[in-house]
């Protein structure tokens, strides 16, 4: 069992009342797989209209009386102390009220760490902030400064003079590879697997490939920079976010400010895209400070060096792939091993040696990460932790493999196409990853490519094409809870702290309860984004829509006790037991005999209430104990290179997912063609220059890193399997982190197809193709 099996075996106890019958392994597939009326369709995001208005409110356009504004001045070293900090003529400037330093910001607590185990926190490194002369990494905050309009602190920021006692800073990759680190366990996963003499069968093998493929850091440039208004009122503190965890982060809050949990809100009803990045950084708890500090509300709104500076990036990988086959293509060997950075202070972890675990039954596995431990800042989660870079690897070495052996690279995967987890041997919950390379083959026309790299041209363009598998695990948050209210009129009101950060959250889970509830879609509300509801854990891991679905089917079957309860005697419904009712036409209805129907207004109108709230919480995710569980895509790429400049222009990418059936196309369709855009800007163009020699990062505006702009992105076709997956609420698995997985392989084995040319090095910039 895996770690995270362990910890939830060991939550089991207290929350197993609450799984339904329904999803425990071995149990029957939720109906409403196949009941669906509104879940399906196309229905548009219900923010959308707020959002093209201009009515939706984000974290800095939250109006408030008296604002100060926050500007930071950042560490210009890596490593060290404070000797001397002049704040005279920055306090001296016009419009500021307060410069913030260690010398007076107020105590607190380091923030609690994020983790599967620790669902109420958001925190993603241990440092103290702001508490002493210690220089951690370069760009730590070392003054706050809080003016009247943003433009005065900005201006103040500038005055500031820091003289710094320097030491030798960690900050150099290969150096730090000599002392790495190997850490017990990576995620939840334990990191080392040693399975079936892999080395051995590596030596023997008749065919074989062994190559080292590195990524670059990476930073999160969301279309909305981070921000947060914040004010405390009576002891308590109040934060208008941008988080994709509203409990974790006013649990670390808490925590941090020594106050009761109840004593922090944190409300975040919009998120201009999170990919992970939108979790509890330095800035929030600073802004925090300065306002208990000024007793003025405060308004944080990083600028974009500011974000490079106190929001991580993914880390850097360095990642040997040796894969070895029998003349048949069957692997015999598998052996990951790597490298990426991982302070000791940081939590995230970049998990790209869990890729190659599930996918092919090779008969033997050998993996194992190691971290480079540096004087940086802490690392982030970026779509597709682990997966994303670790296709890359695990990706174009099967390309490799598959050129090496004169073989179809699809034919390759289906050969080796896993039918149970291959180290474990559990069955897949649903696995069609073999239909979804089908489907993508056929849309692309795969049957034009030619096995011959370089064959195709086009005057200076050499046209290729190349496939990749994409992958990420299934999981659901146990605690995830939501409340359901029934009001006179019979409508639904769905209400959970959970997040919309651009996927659709509340559109779908509208969607959901329509269905769940046998309510028309205009009947129903969904209210979210707001730790004064329910609790709900992070929007990460793509777990969010299958933890609020188990959650709201949970509250349904105590929705259908309590109405029944109060219909009483004097109903249609007179002596069903709940397990003989179901929802229907806006109430219950007994199975046997759909005439017997009573109307939720009627039952509440007769029972003389003016509404009915029940909470439902989604269990342990006791499928994951028996189920191997995982979304699969295969993404395919048409591409030309020129001969002259070594330019990459993209014409097409198809991406094919088999992610469980699909809850609604349009959302569905944005998610994964968001991933997939994503996916092409780390192929081509996204890294993050860190200068090694300081650890100060130099790519700090969109115009030094370089995000895909429309020009860049081709024609995107979107396809999937949808078919259901029996073990998981609604039949679903995530989408959101998939579509960014597997693409960068693509691309690479597409330029190799076109020119012959392996580069095994991200970006695919023009420099190494010439
Ligand atoms: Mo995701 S990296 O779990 O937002």
């Amino acid at each position: 069992m895996t770690r995270l099996q362990n910890a939830i075996v060991g939550g089991v106890r207290a929350v197993l009342g609450h799984v339904p019958a329904s999803w425990l392994p071995g149990g029957t597939p939720d109906p409403l797989i196949d009941k669906r009326v509104a879940l399906g369709g196309q229905q548009s995001r219900v923010d959308g209209p707020d959002k093209v208005r201009g009515a939706a409110r984000f974290a800095a356009e939250v109006p408030m009386e008296g604002l100060l504004y926050a500007a930071f001045v950042h560490s210009t070293i890596a490593r060290g102390k404070i000797a001397e900090l002049d704040i005279s003529a920055a306090q001296a400037a016009p419009g500021v009220a307060l410069v913030m330093t260690y010398q007076n910001a107020p105590r607190m607590s380091v923030p609690p760490p994020i983790g599967m185990t620790n669902l109420k926190a958001a925190g993603n490194h241990t440092l103290p902030i702001m508490q002493d002369a210690e220089i951690r990494w370069n760009g730590q905050v070392v003054a706050v400064i809080l003016a009247e309009t943003r433009e005065q602190a900005d201006h103040a920021a500038t005055l500031v003079r820091v003289r710094y006692d320097a030491m030798a800073a960690r900050t150099r990759f290969e150096e730090g590879k000599a002392s790495a680190y190997t850490p017990e366990s990576i995620l939840v996963e334990r990191n080392r697997l040693d399975k079936g003499d892999a080395r051995r069968k590596f030596a023997e093998a008749a065919c074989k490939v062994d190559a080292v493929y590195t990524t670059p850091w990476e930073n999160h440039n969301p279309i909305e920079p981070h921000a947060a208004t914040i004010v405390w009122r009576e002891g308590k503190l109040i934060v208008h976010d941008a988080t994709q965890m509203v409990h974790g982060t006013a649990g670390s809050l808490a925590k941090i400010f020594g106050l009761k949990a109840g004593d922090v809100h944190v409300s975040s009803p919009y998120v201009g895209g999170g990919f992970g990045a939108k979790g509890l950084w330095d800035h929030q708890i600073l802004g925090a400070a300065a306002a208990k500090l000024t007793g003025r509300p405060v308004r944080v709104t990083l600028s974009r060096a500011s974000m490079h500076r106190l929001v991580g990036g993914r880390t850097q990988t360095e990642q040997r792939v040796a894969l070895a086959a029998d003349a048949d293509g069957k692997l015999k060997a598998l052996l990951h091993q790597g490298y990426g950075v991982k302070p000791q202070h940081s939590v995230c972890d970049e998990g790209f040696s869990l890729t190659g675990r599930s996918l092919y039954a090779s008969e033997s596995f050998d993996i194992v990460q190691h971290y480079v431990d540096l004087d940086l800042l802490a690392n982030s989660f970026m779509r597709g932790p682990g997966e994303t870079p670790g296709t890359f690897a695990i990706e174009c070495a099967m390309d490799e493999l598959a050129h090496a052996l004169g073989m179809d690279p699809i034919e390759l995967r289906r050969i080796n196409a896993a039918s149970r987890d291959p180290v474990s041997g559990a069955p897949h919950s649903q696995n069609a990853m073999m239909e979804a390379y089908d489907l993508g083959a056929a849309r692309i026309g795969w049957d034009r490519r030619t096995a011959e790299p370089g064959m195709r041209r086009d005057g200076e363009w050499l046209i290729g094409m190349g496939c990749a598998t994409g992958t990420f695990p299934f999981t659901r948050m146990p605690g995830t809870s939501v409340r359901i209210t029934i009001d006179a009129a019979g409508d639904a009101h769905v209400a959970s702290a959970a997040h919309e950060m651009g996927m659709g959250t509340a559109t779908v889970q509208r969607q959901h309860a329509a269905d769940r509830l046998g309510l028309p879609l205009d009947r129903v509300t969904v209210t979210i984004g707001d730790s004064s509801l329910p609790f709900a854990s992070f929007a990460g891991g793509s777990s969010q829509t299958a933890s609020l679905a188990a959650a709201i089917s949970a509250a349904s079957g105590k929705l259908a006790v309590q109405l029944m309860r109060m219909a009483g005697n004097d109903t249609p419904l007179a002596g069903l037991k709940p397990g003989e009712v179901e929802f229907a036409d806006g109430g219950l209805r007994s199975v046997e005999d759909p005439a017997r129907h009573e109307s939720f207004a009627s039952i509440l109108g007769r029972a003389g209430r003016h509404e009915l709230s029940v909470v439902g919480e989604s269990g342990a995710p006791l499928e994951i104990l028996k189920y191997a569980m995982h979304s699969t895509s295969a993404i395919f790429c048409e591409l030309r290179v020129s001969n002259v400049t070594g330019e990459i222009r993209v014409d097409r990418l198809v991406g094919a997912f088999d992610c469980g059936r699909i809850l609604n196309a349009k959302t569905a369709a944005s998610q994964f063609k968001g991933g997939m855009i994503m996916g092409l800007g780390m192929a081509l163009t996204e890294e993050t220059l860190l200068d090694e020699r300081t650890g100060r990062i130099m790519s700090t505006s969109l115009a030094d890193y370089h995000v895909p702009v429309h020009l860049d992105v081709p024609d995107i076709d979107v396809l999937w399997t949808d078919i259901p997956d029996p073990r998981t609420p609604l039949g679903a698995r995530g989408i959101g982190e998939i579509g960014t997985t597997g693409v960068a392989a693509a691309l690479a084995n597409a330029v190799f197809n076109a020119t012959g040319k392996r580069v095994r090095d991200l970006p695919l910039t023009l420099d190494k193709l010439i």
